[in-house]
């Protein structure tokens, strides 16, 4: 099946990573139709594109007439029907292997036929999720960094069935959203959160044993490393639920001990404080200044 070229992108899953892909999508020229299950984040997200996008005109990188027609381009529903003609659908719901699987069997009897598939997970076999539709050949990875709009690399994965034109077209698209490719094979967590995520999850480990507290940890990475961010804000941005399943993924497929989700960072997930996204995490966001949990 010859598969033209992507024009028409859907997005399902409308949170953090959601309205970047959607922001990123338009702001290239894409039509964009995002789904979501929960109407207030299909309006959260659609006033954080608004939002962040007048940033961009504020700093003069983009004009109010372009940011005025990528936000025209950008509609919403909260079914899935709204994504049958689409070229590309790619889901950004909640790190769940059942949520994902139970997503695409259901796309897959709406989207058309020659449509691909592609998911944003950051740890779950892309094979695995693929099997689930009658269209492994055309399912991908492809994963972005959180800010999409601010970060350069794109992680494409290919399913053991991808076919080399689903990639060819996914990569095409991705790299007209502006952003650089890095191939990963499809383990768990790829490439970057098989090196991240382990270092986040030790960062939570030295606060449970007391090596410093939250704002220490995070100053002595920065400044001792060269991080942007501290380890325990970077998980904050991340959300600890998605710091926590990516852990569970790395420990339950690699087998190994080491990647076991330090029990503190669970406890966190457990009270519902899931970083910045909830108000609260390592550091609380009620204030202008986050003050740290201990
Ligand atoms: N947060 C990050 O830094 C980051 C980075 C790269 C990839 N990811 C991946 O992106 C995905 C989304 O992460 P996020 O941080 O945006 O999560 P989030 O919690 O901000 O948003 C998830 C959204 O999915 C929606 N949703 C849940 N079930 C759904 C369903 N059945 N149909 C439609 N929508 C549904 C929720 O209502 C919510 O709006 C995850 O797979 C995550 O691993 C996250």
């Amino acid at each position: 099946m010859a598969l033209g070229e992507i024009r028409h992108i859907g997005v399902i899953g409308a949170g953090q990573m959601g309205n970047g892909i959607a922001h990123v999508a338009a702001q290239c020229g894409l039509n964009v139709t995002m789904v979501d299950v929960n109407p207030a984040s299909l309006e959260k997200a659609l006033a954080t594109v608004a939002k962040n996008m007048d940033r961009q005109v504020q700093k003069g990188t983009m004009s109010a007439d372009d940011a005025k027609a990528a936000q025209a381009r950008i509609t919403t529903s909260t079914s899935m029907d709204a994504l049958a003609q689409a070229d590309l659908v790619v889901e950004a719901a909640t790190e769940n292997e059942v949520v994902k699987k139970k997503i695409f069997a259901e796309l897959d009897g709406i989207l058309k036929p020659e449509g691909i598939m592609a998911s944003n997970t950051s740890s779950i076999s892309i094979t695995r999720l693929a099997a689930v539709t009658k269209r492994p050949e055309r399912f991908i990875g492809l994963h972005f960094m959180n800010p999409v709009p601010m970060m350069a690399l794109v992680e494409i994965i290919r399913g053991l069935a991808t076919s080399q034109e689903t990639y060819e077209r996914v990569a095409e698209v991705a790299q007209k959203m502006g952003k650089t490719i890095a191939t990963s094979e499809d383990v768990p967590g790829f490439i970057v959160n098989r090196l991240l995520l382990p270092m986040l999850n030790e960062a939570c480990y030295a606060l449970q044993d007391g090596v410093a507290d939250v704002k220490s940890i995070d100053t002595a990475m920065k400044l001792g490393a060269g991080h942007p961010m501290g380890p325990l804000t970077l998980a904050d941005f991340i959300g600890l639920d998605t710091c926590v399943a990516i852990m569970r993924v790395l420990h339950q497929e690699l087998g190994d001990s080491k990647y076991r989700p330090c029990p503190l960072l669970v406890k966190f997930v457990d009270a519902g404080w899931l970083g910045k996204k909830a108000g609260r995490g390592f550091y609380d966001y009620s204030s202008a200044e986050p003050k740290p949990y201990r």
